[in-house]
């Protein structure tokens, strides 16, 4: 039965996208946070294919192994040199998967909004009608530049016809191909060396394989879908557009989610992001990579977050969050700067032109404005003043302050690391601290005296949460 076996997908995306005027390869161009490539991937995992085999340039080829950024997961990768059309290019695919595998799907490695449903429809579409050749078409008002399905007796599919190479009537079918087939994978196999280069691009065209199959009186159906899932990245301004259509796709499943985004607009979340329900996320903010967004956190406005946690119930506004972790009921902002290797636990606040850098900040503690707090560990119920610096770095290298639990750092204090804040203690305003200051004294002056038993005199305040 056709249809049966195993089940392969081809990505083609070895073209060299001239239309981008760019030095960067096509499908290496990244949109909502993932290049092309990745997207057509990652579309394709779901289904639980047997092998997908990406076709690409010697250059892509080099490019993706120098560059970790790009991952493309469990994907396999043939090269195909010079670009000859994408009848070569799934010549080059077929080889890599040694012959003719049970079904083949072909993709475009340019088309970043296919979805797994979609793909899926089209592999049960092609067993359930028992055809040679699935194809994916929309309807689109101006089809200009992409394929046209030709129809004959009863509407069958007869073949597909270029734009460069349409008749008027032809131009005028507004039936376009997506580029996406599922293919009984010895037909197409067979088909392959058939094919000729004698058309208006001087390539050989996987299109001419579906008139080649209906020539010889094989079945051929169509699954139609809508113009935006089918459209391709040729130019910069449908590079544009795709960026746009999966932000508000991704806005669209977290709303449907229980998320509320104020102005799906101005929300820029990659695919990847978590957000969990009850959160709330307001307008011009950006939300990337591997961030997961706890419930009932409230992030924005004019706030990026990059690879990082948001505790349930935190807030974080104004602000710049990367590779970080901000606790349950934390909360950032406005204008807080938060730098890789960040952590600040239940109830910390961190306010206006703070930077953080590779620092802990244990439970209840606050930084409310105007500080710099770089390699440092400091602990629970801590204040720290207004223009507190840790000189973390010597000019030679970097050391490590530790401020223990309900020390008082006041205004404007040095700490000349590395140094460690015993528990309690308090340092006076404008000191410049060179030396551990012990358990509960205060230290004072420039450079700072040390008094024993005068430290943080402020009355503790229970926990909170
Ligand atoms: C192709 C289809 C067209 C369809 C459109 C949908 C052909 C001949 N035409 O046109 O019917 O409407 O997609 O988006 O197939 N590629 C290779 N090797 C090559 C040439 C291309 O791997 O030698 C790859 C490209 O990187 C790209 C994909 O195949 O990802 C499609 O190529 P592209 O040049 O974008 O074809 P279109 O003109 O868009
Ligand atoms: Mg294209």
């Amino acid at each position: 039965m056709k249809g049966s076996g195993k089940r392969a997908a081809v990505v083609l995306a070895a073209g060299d996208g001239k239309r981008l005027r760019s030095s960067l390869p096509k499908v290496l161009h990244r949109v909502a946070g993932r290049p092309l490539l990745g997207h057509v991937i990652a579309a394709l995992e779901p289904l639980g294919l047997d092998r997908v085999v990406a076709v690409v340039s010697p250059r892509i080829d080099e490019l993706r192994k120098s560059d970790e950024s790009l991952d493309f997961g469990s994907a396999g990768f043939a090269i195909q040199d010079p670009p000859r059309g994408t009848g070569d290019a799934v010549r080059v695919a077929l080889e890599e998967l040694g012959g003719a595998p049970g079904t083949v799907l072909v993709v475009p490695g340019d088309a970043p909004l296919l979805r797994t449903e979609t793909l899926d429809a089209l592999f049960e579409l092609h067993r359930s009608a028992g055809a040679t050749a699935t194809l994916l078409t929309a309807d689109l008002d101006d089809p200009t530049g992409y394929g046209r399905v030709v129809r004959g007796v009863g509407s069958a599919v007869e073949r597909i016809v270029e734009h460069g190479d349409a008749t008027e009537e032809e131009l005028a079918l507004h039936e376009m191909n997506a580029g996406v087939y599922v293919f009984d994978g010895e037909a197409l196999a067979s088909m392959l060396p058939k094919l000729d280069d004698s058309n208006a691009q001087g390539e050989f065209y996987v299109t001419d394989v579906i008139g080649l199959l209906r020539a010889e009186g094989l079945g051929v159906v169509a699954y139609k879908t809508d113009a935006v899932e089918t459209s391709g990245v040729n130019d910069r301004a449908q590079l544009s557009a795709a960026g746009r259509f999966l932000q508000e796709r991704a806005c669209e499943d977290l709303m449907a989610g229980g998320v509320t985004i104020v102005d799906p607009q101005t929300t820029y979340i990659d695919p990847t992001v978590v957000i969990e329900s009850d959160s709330i996320i307001l307008p011009m903010t950006f939300l990337e990579g591997s961030t997961v967004i706890r419930s009932g956190a409230e992030v924005g406005p004019q706030t990026r977050i990059i690879d990082s946690e948001i505790g349930p119930g935190a807030t974080v506004t104004f602000s710049v969050v990367r590779h970080s972790t901000v606790g349950p009921a934390a909360s950032v902002g406005p204008y807080a700067s938060l730098r890789p290797g960040t952590v600040l636990e239940e109830g910390v606040h961190i306010g206006t032109f703070v930077e953080t850098k590779k620092t802990t900040i244990g439970r209840g503690s606050k930084a409310p404005h105007l500080a710099y707090l770089g390699d440092a560990e400091i602990g629970e119920n801590v204040n720290v003043g207004a223009g507190t610096i840790t000189c973390n770095w010597d000019g030679v290298a970097k050391h490590k302050t530790v401020i223990e639990d309900d020390a008082y750092i006041s205004s404007d204090t040095m700490l000349v690391a590395p140094v460690r804040i015993g528990k309690g203690a308090a340092t006076g305003a404008g000191s410049v601290v060179r030396d551990d200051v012990p358990d509960g004294a205060l230290a004072v002056g420039v450079p700072a005296r040390i008094i024993e038993g005068k430290g943080n005199r402020k009355k503790k305040k229970p926990s909170p949460g």
